[in-house]
């Protein structure tokens, strides 16, 4: 059998992150993609997150080796790989979190948009297995280009009639955790501490990190050094992919901002409160139906959208020219799911 499962021994993780193994509740979570650069170091990190009970590893190849392989890890979830679309539905049943990061990542030169063709055919597939076999799972959806993805994965719900727009979200962590890293570097305070709102949406300009809320405030920053810190933060991701000349994108980092969100909406749904993140969701704040902001967690995946918040005339200004190249990428991805 391909299954590989191995149930870990409860007393070695009694006291982790003050949470009881026995206490916390069962949640079982499905990576889509879990044998790729990003899904294998995600699939260990949520291996140790003592929140998961069940990990299904989910890819059309590799993945009985990643699953047998992380299995042995001495943490509490149970962990089982599934292979090829026969396997998916075994993979979803029951699931509280479905994390997709399956699709092809970007070679120098590209934008995200240039993954549409392959990866919107990708999503599609798997969004209609999710509206069959756990219509109720919050979905986390890393595949570029998000800002068409996410449209996408909405409209196949909408078409199964199990659209919710409170579960739905694009994973815009990534952007979140290079702002912070960035900001703390320049303004050289200790990095742990730092919080910086990022909105908008996951490509290019339309990701629009909100330095004038950043805290710590840092009173030694330039409006050049703002302007500098905004065009890494959305350059980021490129920086990434030139270094590896070809051999793809951003995964371990990526792995690790997958995985924080990914721990977000398991303690929402565990009631815990007050747990904050920024994604792109289903929005009413700005005039576009999706939109990157902070939102609060729940039991039921969005608790609340909330709003931007006091803007610097810069980013009053990032915020205007966003907003043509983000609604045409949601259009496009409703136009991709409509005509299929
Ligand atoms: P990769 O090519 O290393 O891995 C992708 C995996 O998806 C492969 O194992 C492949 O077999 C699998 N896959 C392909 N078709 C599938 C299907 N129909 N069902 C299940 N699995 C399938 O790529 P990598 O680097 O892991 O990137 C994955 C995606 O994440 C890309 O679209 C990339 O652009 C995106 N990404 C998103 C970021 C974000 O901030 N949201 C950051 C970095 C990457």
């Amino acid at each position: 059998s391909l299954r590989r499962g191995i149930s870990a021994t409860p007393s070695a993780h009694l006291h982790h992150r003050g949470y009881s193994s026995e206490s916390a509740p069962e949640r079982k979570v499905a990576v889509l993609g879990a044998a790729g650069g990003i899904g294998q170091p995600l699939a260990l990190l949520m291996k140790l997150n003592p929140l998961v009970s069940k990990l299904a590893l989910y890819d059309i190849a590799g993945t009985p080796g990643v699953a047998a392989d992380v299995s042995h890890v001495n943490t509490r979830s149970e962990v089982a790989g599934y292979v090829g679309e026969e396997q998916l539905g075994q993979a979803l049943e029951g699931c509280d979190i479905v994390i997709i990061p399956a699709g092809v990542p970007r070679k120098p030169g590209m934008t995200r948009d240039d993954l549409f063709n392959i990866n919107a055919g990708i999503v599609k597939t798997l969004c209609t297995a999710i509206a069959k076999y756990c219509p109720h799972a919050l979905v986390n959806m890393i595949s570029n280009p998000v800002n068409s993805t996410v449209p996408i994965a909405a409209e196949v719900f909408k078409k199964a009639g199990t659209y919710n727009e409170k579960k739905l979200f694009g994973v815009t962590t990534l952007d979140v955790v290079r702002a912070k890293t960035f900001y703390a570097g320049k303004a050289k305070v200790p990095v742990g501490g730092v919080d910086v709102p990022v909105v908008g949406g996951h490509a290019g300009i339309t990701i629009l990190p909100l330095f004038s809320q950043a805290t710590p405030k840092a009173n030694n920053l330039s409006d050049d050094d703002i302007i500098a810190l905004t065009k890494r933060t959305q350059d980021g991701g490129t920086e990434v992919v030139e270094a590896k000349a070809g051999k793809g994108s951003a995964t371990l980092s990526m792995a690790y901002a997958g995985a924080v969100f990914a721990d977000a909406c398991l303690k929402g749904l565990n009631g815990v409160q007050d747990v904050v993140e920024c994604s792109f969701v289903q929005s009413s704040i700005t005039e576009l139906p999706f939109f990157a902001s902070k939102v609060r967690l729940g039991k039921n995946g969005v608790e609340e959208v909330l709003g931007l918040g006091h803007l610097s005339d810069y980013e009053k200004q990032g915020l205007e020219s966003l907003k043509p190249e983000l609604k045409s990428s949601i259009e496009k991805g409703i136009k991709f799911a409509n005509q299929s």
